[in-house]
């Protein structure tokens, strides 16, 4: 199991975990910001300084095989061995890549996460998923594989827009739907305009560590990891909307989108209470405004979704619903016609 560490002394946290791990030869894997934005944040460190430099370009359309081969190149050509550490500084694309880079590299070597967004430090770097894209698939090919440490520190959120503030904070609203309602009372007192930047940290350490228990109890997502699955049925298909229609969004904003029509599925099927639908649904729209679909869009939405990974088959398309705050149901197969009526809601939800 991976150890995640809740960071507020990033340079003597990570001095410590080298002195405790055994390796040969140390590598980063950057893209072409976190190198220069964030790499320098940790320049009191001499095996930091000292390590072999990866750096690929940045961005989810550069999870790919051309630059995971690169990566294997760049091991490869400055003697990596089995007994080498990566350190993936960066986004959840670079902990994506480069997680899946170690689980494959000579069978597999050990790896560092040191996630630089807040989707990263709340989601991606956390809980052993890695991969790529394939073939216009996100995430197609991949393996569980933890690193072997997280190192969480808002230190790096400094420099992030607030499109991608935003873009992490709706998993952080997802984690507090799924565990409780203090948690989500506390999440929608955010501020975005004004961000208080210590509140923001421990709302994230709180967050990670729900997402930690999650995946303690089913690492290979076999039942209650899938409660984290909540907003990403309609989410991810949104999410391929907009790549196929050239006009991509942000992960969490997709995800922000799609918890609009998987709560009132929730309302709907589970009596998940109205008040709270209704609190949930303005904090998202106000803070992520929307995504335009018009009705002729249900049918390729609803193809995408019958090819989600989720699926036992493709005619059964699965949600993770609830019936409260923090009261779970998994595995929900729902119909076209009701999903097509929580479309409708999403988009009377957000005026369109
Ligand atoms: N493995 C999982 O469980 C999991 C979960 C959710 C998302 N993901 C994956 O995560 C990726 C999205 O993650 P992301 O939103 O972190 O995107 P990202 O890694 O693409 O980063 C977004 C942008 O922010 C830049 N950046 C990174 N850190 C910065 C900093 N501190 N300051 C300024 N700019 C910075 C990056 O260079 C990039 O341009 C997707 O590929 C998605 O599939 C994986
Ligand atoms: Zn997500």
């Amino acid at each position: 199991m991976q150890s995640i560490i809740k960071s507020n002394n990033l340079n003597d946290d990570i001095r410590q975990i080298l002195s405790n791990i055994k390796f040969d030869k140390l590598f980063i894997l950057t893209d072409e910001h976190t190198i220069n934005l964030c790499l320098p944040l940790l320049s009191q460190v001499d095996m930091i300084n000292n390590a072999n430099k990866i750096v690929i370009s940045s961005n989810d359309s550069n999870k790919t095989l051309e630059n995971l081969s690169h990566i294997w190149k760049q091991l490869t050509e400055n003697g990596a061995t089995r007994h080498s550490l990566l350190i993936n500084l960066g986004g959840g694309m670079i902990t994506d890549i480069g997680g899946f880079a170690s689980a494959t590299f000579k069978r597999g070597i050990k790896y560092i996460n040191i996630p630089t967004t807040l989707l990263g430090a709340v989601d991606a770097a956390v809980g052993g998923k890695t991969g790529i894209n394939f073939e216009g698939f996100k995430n197609e090919i991949g393996a569980f594989y933890p690193a072997k440490h997280v190192l969480i520190s808002s230190h790096f959120f400094s420099t992030l827009n607030k499109n991608d503030i935003l873009s992490g904070y709706a998993e952080m609203i997802k984690h507090s739907l799924i565990s409780n309602n203090e948690e989500w009372q506390e999440l929608l007192k955010l501020d975005i305009e004004n961000i208080d930047y210590e509140w923001l940290n421990d709302a994230l350490f709180r967050s990670v560590s729900i997402k930690e228990d999650i995946v303690k109890k089913d690492p290979f997502e076999h039942n209650i990891r899938k409660a984290l699955n909540l907003g990403h049925t309609i989410g991810h298909a949104f999410e391929s909307f907009a790549l196929d229609n050239n006009k991509p969004v942000l992960h969490g904003y997709a995800v922000a989108w799609g918890m609009i029509p998987e709560l009132y599925l929730s309302h709907k099927l589970c009596n998940f209470p109205k008040d709270k639908l209704q609190e949930t649904v303005r904090f998202i729209h106000s803070n992520y405004g929307y995504m335009s679909i018009s009705c002729d869009d249900y049918n390729q939405l609803y193809e995408i979704m019958r090819h989600d990974k989720k699926n036992a088959n493709s005619s059964a398309i699965n949600f993770t619903l609830l019936s409260d705050i923090g009261e779970i149901i998994i595995d929900q197969v729902i119909d076209e016609e009701l999903i097509y009526q929580s479309l409708d809601f999403y988009r009377d939800s957000v005026g369109l």
